[in-house]
């Protein structure tokens, strides 16, 4: 995903006033059980960065270090941490196949949102998986989050097209072309168990439109957190939490809960 026009497209919906704003502030609050201050958290595939920049404002005592393999991506990630003011992301360029420039068990947490399925085959999968237990500590810090596959054409339009009027074309098919090429819930549940053990993985209900694959490393959020993420909440425009609650409606029904109390 390197040409400008997919990236500025891309970006455009990931910013604050975008439709992927509400799904980026459900991510950010979903990682409250596993981030802790003082974590170093690795994000891989952090495109333009709008996600990673919600991730850092959550959890300011954490270090995050962004890696994608697009110049693109990494030039305007770079764009949108300065723009944002947060002080604890650094972006390298990087590939999630290949993370020869970290250590075995470096890392206390890893986080990758909206990009497995760039990912060309199940090989490649599995090998982000392996490369990312490698990096992990023991028992570390796991939120991946993505597409599932869908089985019928008629429910990948429907996602793509739900909000339609506030998208650009370009993001339109590029998201349609995203749910085409996601990979299936048991692909992603056979990926996982490379982690180890305590890994959750989640669909929403009905339809695995999006999963998560998750290892919490607390049993609670401390308070800090969860008042930001109440203020995150409060920022988002009417229509974006409406999009964020019936988010986490679908999570919870499935099984996987807001861990803080938004209501
Ligand atoms: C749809 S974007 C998601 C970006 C970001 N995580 C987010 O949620 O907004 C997918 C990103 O994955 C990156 N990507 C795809 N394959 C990659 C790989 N093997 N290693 C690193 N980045 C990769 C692309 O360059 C692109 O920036």
């Amino acid at each position: 995903m390197d040409d400008p026009a997919q990236v500025e497209a891309f970006w455009e919906c990931g910013s604050a006033s975008g439709v992927l704003a509400p799904t980026y502030l459900f991510n950010a609050v979903q990682t409250a059980l596993v981030v802790r201050p003082g974590d170093k958290v690795l994000d891989l595939a952090c495109g333009p960065a709008n996600q990673l920049v919600q991730f850092a404002r959550l959890h300011p005592e954490a270090e995050f270090l962004g890696i994608d393999h697009a110049a693109t991506m990494v030039d305007r990630a770079r764009d949108t941490v300065a723009r944002s003011g947060v002080r604890n992301v650094s972006l390298q360029s990087g590939d999630m196949n290949s993370l020869a420039g970290l250590a075995e068990a470096s890392v206390d947490c890893v986080t990758c949102t909206f990009s497995l399925h760039h990912l060309p085959d199940q090989g490649s999968l599995r090998q982000a998986f392996r490369e990312a237990a490698r990096v992990l500590k023991p028992g570390g810090g796991v939120y991946i989050c993505d597409f599932g596959r869908l089985k019928r054409r008629a429910s990948q339009a429907y996602f793509a097209n739900e909000r339609r009027e506030l998208q650009t074309d370009l993001f339109t098919q590029d998201f349609l072309n995203s749910l085409k090429a996601a990979f299936s819930l048991a692909d992603l549940t056979r990926a996982a168990a490379l982690l180890g053990g305590g890994v959750g993985i989640h669909q929403t209900a009905l339809a695995p439109f999006m999963v998560v694959v998750s290892r919490p490393t607390q049993d609670a959020a401390p308070a800090a957190t969860v008042d930001r993420g109440v203020q995150m909440l409060s920022e988002l425009s009417p229509m974006q939490q409406r999009d964020f609650m019936n988010l986490s409606r679908w999570f919870r029904i499935a099984g996987l809960p807001l861990p803080i109390d938004v209501d």
